[in-house]
């Protein structure tokens, strides 16, 4: 039996919708699976339709008045496929279990002591890395971790690594992860760019398949189905399906011991730190076939003219990139010694010199802004 937590603190990254999809595919080969939801907002239990009186507050709580058993609140969504529901009542067992000793093993608790026939269990987790996702961990023996394959994406993974580092090393839990893009939007050149540094941040501890954009899973989820009921042959459908297949395989050939040693993990990290600031760069460029010295300056450069504004020659094109954060830009080229804004950028404000500076606005979840 499986245990396998989806985590990541990011927001919208495609927990729930993996968590969900991925369950429903297992099933579809046959597997016994549970998804528990455990994040206070419920979408994977108001994505499948399913009303519970009592949900996993009234399983791990020692206060509730109305303590019932895991198998209380287990509902079937479809074929071998089961959900144990959440509810928003699931945001103050953090509270409850503030001062508690071993207040990371309450779910592993429960189940340890599940008598059950589940070949999986999948945890969705809700978006931080507060104490109900350490319980997924601390639960799991593996946990999955979606990046998007957007802007930012990589940030804060290292926190996430950190947390199931510690997890297992401290607690002397065998927990492994591996990373699977989801979102990933073939029509833009972006996507592959980031597809190539989330590769070679994470090499083998990432899923071969790709979870691509599909708006047939956002409608089967509006619709509080999984896509294999929606629609079995959409994309989304079929890509869940070969994640499965990938999970599957596994079960003959567990992951590797050193798979998890500590020098991999911190090869892993030094190489997020690395592709980070690449990822979250910014092209800036402009023609001038016949300028001998192109400068970009901004307030991100604090407009200072030197080594670091130098852009490079390109066949006539002058180039930058420029690593920036989520937040609003001006800049302007310095063409030999004439200042100049950019001339294929129409987003314009006037300066204190009575010129124009150009604007770049980098937003959280920027997919392609070059
Ligand atoms: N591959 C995809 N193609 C299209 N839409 C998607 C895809 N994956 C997720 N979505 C949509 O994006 C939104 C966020 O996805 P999801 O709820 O799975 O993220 P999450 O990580 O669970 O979010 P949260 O952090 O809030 O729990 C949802 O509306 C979902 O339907
Ligand atoms: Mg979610």
């Amino acid at each position: 039996m499986r245990i396998i937590a989806i985590a990541n603190q990011k927001g919208g990254c495609g927990k729930t919708t993996t968590a969900i999809n991925l369950a429903a595919a297992l099933s579809e080969n046959g597997r016994r699976v549970l998804l528990i939801d455990l994040d206070p907002q419920a979408h994977a239990t108001l994505g499948l339709n399913i009303k519970s009186e009592f949900n996993i507050y009234n399983v791990l709580s020692k206060i509730t008045n109305k303590k019932v058993r895991i198998n209380d609140i287990i509902r079937n969504v479809s074929g071998t496929f089961d959900l144990a529901a959440s509810g928003i009542i699931l945001s103050t067992l953090e509270q409850e279990l503030a001062g508690e000793i071993s207040r990371e093993s309450r779910l592993w608790e429960t189940l340890k002591n599940f008598k059950h026939g589940y070949d999986y269990i999948l945890i969705d987790c809700p978006p931080n890395l507060g104490i109900l996702t350490v319980n997924a961990i601390c639960a799991a023996n593996e946990v999955i971790v979606p990046v998007e394959a957007s802007r930012f994406s990589l940030e804060g993974l290292n926190q996430l690594l950190d947390i199931i580092g510690l997890i297992r090393e401290r607690l002397s839990h065998n927990v492994d992860y591996r990373v699977l893009v989801t979102n990933f939007d073939s029509r833009l050149r972006h996507s592959f760019k980031i597809l190539d540094y989330i590769r070679s941040a994470f090499q083998y501890k990432l899923f071969g398949t790709i979870i691509h954009v599909n708006v047939k899973l956002k409608e089967a989820q509006s619709q509080g189905e999984h896509v294999l009921n929606y629609d079995k042959y959409c994309r989304g459908a079929k890509d869940y399906f070969s994640l499965s297949r990938e999970i599957i395989v596994q079960e003959k050939t567990p992951a590797k011991e050193e798979t998890i040693m500590p020098v991999i993990e911190k090869r892993i990290k030094e190489a997020i730190k690395r592709e980070l600031p690449k990822l979250n760069e910014s092209t800036f460029s402009i023609s001038a076939p016949k300028a001998k010295e192109v400068h970009l300056v901004g307030d991100f450069n604090n407009w200072k003219l030197g080594k670091e504004s130098f852009m490079q020659p390109d066949n006539g094109i002058w180039k930058k990139r420029v690593s920036l954060d989520p937040g609003k830009y001006h800049y302007r080229f310095v063409i030999d010694g004439e200042w100049t804004d950019d001339p294929n950028n129409p987003q314009k404000a006037t300066n204190p010199f009575g010129q124009m500076n150009s604007l770049i606005e980098i937003k959280k979840n920027d997919a392609d802004n070059n």
